[in-house]
Order: structure tokens, then C-alpha cells, then sequence
């Protein structure tokens, strides 16, 4: 028998109803607790946007410039990013098991940067990303490229064995070299994921009519980085990202490519979470950046 209940008075506060509050990440308030509070580990909950740390590209590209040694350039970085997507190999190998962040794994490969890039296949089993905790798997989606219907498969089988445990999937949309980066593919390729079961997408940044992109996109979009460009610019395009309702930035070279990654990665934080404007940030990317060189003389 249970030891009986002490305390004669109990407070059931009749008065006060319920909070329900309604959970903030686009399109997904009616999945189930798991998803939401592994999406809750990619997005913020203060503020619902996402700084996505992506070092994923070795899976494809060996060791990628900026990736060469994980445990020394991007450990530091870890403290700013809310989430990382990497793959399994260097989540085992080398990411402390401490990190709380959101992580989001690689899914899809296949061909190396030697081969045609879109052939991918699934590279992940469900039970893989159970065991290493993933929030979320990722997965390469190559709308209009050659392989279309096969990278479509890919998304929609890892749709199907991650609903059954609540955890997200990740559609990344593959622009391949033939097609052109404007609001019109990016719309199609973004709603395509959507309406297949992605919880959340990845994308390129266009600078015209990037709103009618997430606008049309049921799920949070985050942007990808893409190509390292200079540090104010990768900061401005973050920024518009956000303001045409981007959920948030998937970044990889432009932040460990960058003259100071660290100074870098803080400065993206400030525009994903504090709403700072490109040039603010790159002024605090600056001072950051010249406050460790003095360190280091
Ligand atoms: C590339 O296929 C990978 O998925 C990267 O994670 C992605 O391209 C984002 O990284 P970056 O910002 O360097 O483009």
C-alpha cells in the first residue's frame, strides 16, 4: 500500500484554467510531445528561430576547407549554435555527448563530389538516429535535377520511419547547376517537401520575392549559407532571410570559412535571436574579431 497522503489540505487552484499554450514552431501544433520537444532543441523557444550549424559537408567532400580538424576549429563554436547537423561519423567521433543543442543528422549519400552529386541514397537506419538521440535527420532533395524521383523516395521513406518515433525530417532542396536559384523553383521545391511530410526545410536565400517562398512553405524554412562570401554580406542575407520569415539559418562555411568563425558565429547569433541589422552585427563581428587577435599577440 502506498504511504497514505499527509498533507489534509490540497490546492487545486479551480479558479485559474489550464495554460495550453500553443506551441510556436510553424505547422507543427498538432504533432505529438516527442517532435515538439525535439523541435523545441532546434528552434529557440524564446524567440522560435534557429541558428543550425551545418558541418555536414565532409560526407560528400572529404575534409572540407575550415573542417579539417572538427575538434579544434568547430568545438569552440558549439556554445552559439542551437543545433548542429553533421554526420553520424563526426558526431561520434568527436562531438562531447555534453552538448544539449538539437542534433540533426545527416540521412542521405552516396556519390562523393567525384560522381553525380543527386544519385543519393538513404544512409541512415531509424534506429541509428534513436540511438544517438537525433532531433532531427536530413535528407538531400533534388527537385527537377536527374534524380528527382529517386532523392523524392528517399524523403518520403524517412518521412514514414521517422513519424513512428517523433522525430523531425529535415528536407534539403538540392539545387543542382542547371537550375536557377529564383523565387519560382524555390517555391516548388520548398512546398514539394512541405506537402510530402517535411517538418522543416532547408533552402537557398534569393533576394527576390523570398517571402512568397516561406510564405507558401507550411513548415519553418531555414536558409543554407551556401558559398563563403564576405563576412557583412553572409550577415545581410541572413538578415533579409529573417525578415521575409526564414525560421532561421542553416550555416556552415560562411560561418567556419570566415576570417574569425567564432566572431562570426556570435554575429549570426545576434541576427537570428536579438534581430540585430546587418551592419551592427558586422560591427560587433569586428570588435569580437579584433579583441581575439589581441588575445593571441
Ligand atoms: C551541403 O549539402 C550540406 O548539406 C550543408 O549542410 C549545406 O550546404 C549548408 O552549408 P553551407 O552554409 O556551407 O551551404
Amino acid at each position: 500500500m502506498p504511504e497514505k497522503d499527509s498533507r489534509e489540505e490540497k490546492n487545486f487552484f479551480p479558479e485559474q484554467p489550464q495554460r495550453n499554450k500553443v506551441f510556436s514552431v510553424k505547422g507543427c501544433h498538432n504533432t505529438d510531445w516527442g517532435l515538439k520537444n525535439r523541435l523545441a532543441r532546434i528552434f529557440r523557444p524564446r524567440t522560435g528561430k534557429s541558428l543550425m550549424l551545418a558541418i555536414d559537408h565532409g560526407y560528400f567532400q572529404g575534409p572540407t576547407t575550415g573542417l579539417e580538424r572538427v575538434d579544434i576549429t568547430i568545438l569552440p563554436l558549439l556554445k552559439w549554435a542551437d543545433s548542429l547537423m553533421l554526420t553520424r561519423g563526426i558526431l561520434r567521433s568527436i562531438i562531447p555527448p555534453e552538448f544539449s543543442g538539437g542534433i540533426v543528422l545527416r540521412a542521405s549519400g552516396g556519390p562523393s563530389i567525384l560522381k553525380e552529386l543527386s544519385n543519393e541514397h538513404l544512409a541512415l537506419d531509424i534506429e541509428e538516429a534513436i540511438r544517438l538521440n537525433a532531433a532531427a535527420v536530413a535528407v538531400q532533395v533534388f527537385i527537377g535535377g536527374e534524380y528527382e524521383t529517386q532523392t523524392v523516395n528517399n524523403l518520403t521513406r524517412l518521412i514514414d520511419a521517422t513519424a513512428r518515433y517523433g522525430i523531425a525530417t529535415l528536407a534539403v532542396t538540392a539545387v543542382g547547376r542547371e537550375l536557377t536559384r529564383d523565387a519560382r523553383y524555390l517555391r516548388l521545391a520548398c512546398r514539394i517537401c512541405a506537402e510530402l511530410g517535411a517538418t522543416l526545410v532547408k533552402t537557398y536565400y534569393c533576394a527576390d520575392d523570398f517571402e512568397t517562398v516561406t510564405a507558401s512553405c507550411p513548415v519553418p524554412i531555414v536558409i543554407a549559407g551556401g558559398k563563403k562570401i564576405p563576412e557583412l554580406d553572409a550577415l545581410t542575407m541572413a538578415y533579409q532571410a529573417l525578415q521575409a520569415g526564414a525560421a532561421g539559418v542553416d550555416m556552415g562555411r560562411n560561418i567556419f570559412q570566415a576570417a574569425n568563425p567564432s566572431a562570426m558565429i556570435a554575429a549570426v547569433r545576434l541576427v537570428v535571436h536579438q534581430g540585430y541589422k546587418p551592419k551592427e552585427a558586422y560591427e560587433f563581428y569586428l570588435q569580437q574579431a579584433e579583441k581575439s587577435r589581441k588575445k593571441t599577440e
